[in-house]
Order: structure tokens, then sequence, then C-alpha cells
């Protein structure tokens, strides 16, 4: 069977599609890793869209034959993780001559996994950054996410604790990953 994998931007009309997607990416792929109790907080309180990327050009779905398959993105601005409401204020933005671009977000459909969703929206995220000048990035990875990051060259540097309203910690991964290409040494 062909399918075709497409790309756009996410767009406001996105949104509540996205947040569905997130919560049953969520619950098929982090039982296991996470209580049922932490799961149900964090799917209520952590994961979703951030609007903040979708006003900034930086989230992408990927459509599988014109289906939403997966969502992720990307920020220059210092946020590091979690949904942000359309409220929210702007974050300050980060100094891609200091700072890493944060990789954000990404959930993909329980029945698109393993079909290189992820990797396309990584490819993006990361190229867009690169092109933003950013030559390290950053993310807070979910534990079972951790093999998925760690296959495009992230490495662990600690955990983080994300905190959430019934003072549970979500156990996180922060990651990271050189985006330079190195340059050649002189022959
Ligand atoms: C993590 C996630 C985004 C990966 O998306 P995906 O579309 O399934 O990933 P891809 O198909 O592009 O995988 C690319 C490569 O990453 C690695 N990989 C992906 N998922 C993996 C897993 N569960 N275990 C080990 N390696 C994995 C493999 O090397 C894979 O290549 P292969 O399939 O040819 O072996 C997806 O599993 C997901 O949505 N998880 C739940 C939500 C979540 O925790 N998101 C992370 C938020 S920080």
């Amino acid at each position: 069977m062909n399918t075709q994998l497409t790309w756009r931007l996410a767009q406001p009309a996105d949104v509540a599609a996205i947040n569905a997607l997130t919560a049953r990416s969520i619950r098929a792929l982090h039982s296991g890793s996470y209580s049922d109790a932490v799961i149900d907080e964090a799917v209520r309180h952590a994961y979703g869209v951030d609007w903040q990327l979708v006003r900034d050009g930086t989230y992408f779905v990927a459509e599988i034959d014109g289906a939403l398959a997966g969502a992720g993105g990307w920020s220059y601005r210092q946020t590091i993780a979690g949904a942000h409401g359309p409220d929210s204020p702007a974050a300050p933005l980060l100094d891609p001559l200091r700072d890493a671009a944060r990789v954000r977000a990404f959930y993909v459909d329980p029945a698109y996994v393993r079909r290189g969703v992820g990797r396309l929206l990584l490819q993006l995220s990361e190229g867009a950054a690169r092109a933003a000048g950013f030559a390290e990035a950053e993310l807070t990875s979910t534990l079972p996410a951790v093999p998925f990051y760690a296959a495009f060259g992230y490495r662990p540097v600690r955990t983080f604790e994300m905190p959430m309203p019934s003072g549970a910690m979500l156990h996180l991964e922060l990651m990271t990953k050189p985006l330079a290409i190195a340059p050649q040494a002189p022959a």
C-alpha cells in the first residue's frame, strides 16, 4: 500500500485535533513508564499544544494520506516544556549565539508510530532552528521517548522534574544535541 507522508505548519484550527491526538498518544504509549495517576494528570495539565509555537510558525503537523498523524516543533523562546493556552504571555526570546533552541511537543498518533512521522518532524524542527542560527538543540523528553531522541544524536544531561498541580512530579529527561556542522580540519 502506498502512503503519502506530508507536512505543513500547524494552524489555530488544528489545535483541538492535536490536543486530542496528544491524549491518545500519551495514554497509549506511556503506560508502563508512568503511573495511571501521573498520566491522567499530565494529559490534563502538562501535555498538549503550546499556542505560542503556532503563532510563531514553529509548529508542524504531519499527515498520512491527509489524516493527522503527528505534531511537533521547535522554539526560539525560553519556554522549555508544557502546554500553554492562547492567553499565555509570550516567553522571552533565546539568543542563538548563546542559547540552545528548544525542541517542543512531539506527539505521534499511536496508529502511526514507527512510520517516520517523528523523524520528519524532528528534521523539520532541527533544520529550521539551524537556519535561525542555533548551534545546539535542547529538549525535555518523556521517558519512553528517550530512545527516539537518542537515535538522532541527543544525549541525556539530567533528570528534569515538572511539577503538576497535585504536587506530583512528572519525570522527564533533559537532552541536548549540537546542531552546527563542525568545520573540517585543514588538510
Ligand atoms: C517518540 C515519538 C514521537 C516517536 O515518533 P515515531 O513517529 O514513532 O518515530 P519514527 O517512526 O520517526 O522513528 C524514527 C527512529 O527513532 C527510533 N525510535 C522511535 N521510537 C522508538 C522507540 N519507542 N524505541 C526505540 N527507538 C525508537 C528508531 O530508531 C526509529 O527508526 P526505525 O523505526 O527505523 O527503527 C512517538 O513514539 C510518540 O508520540 N510518543 C508518545 C508521546 C511522547 O512521549 N512524545 C515525546 C514528547 S518529549
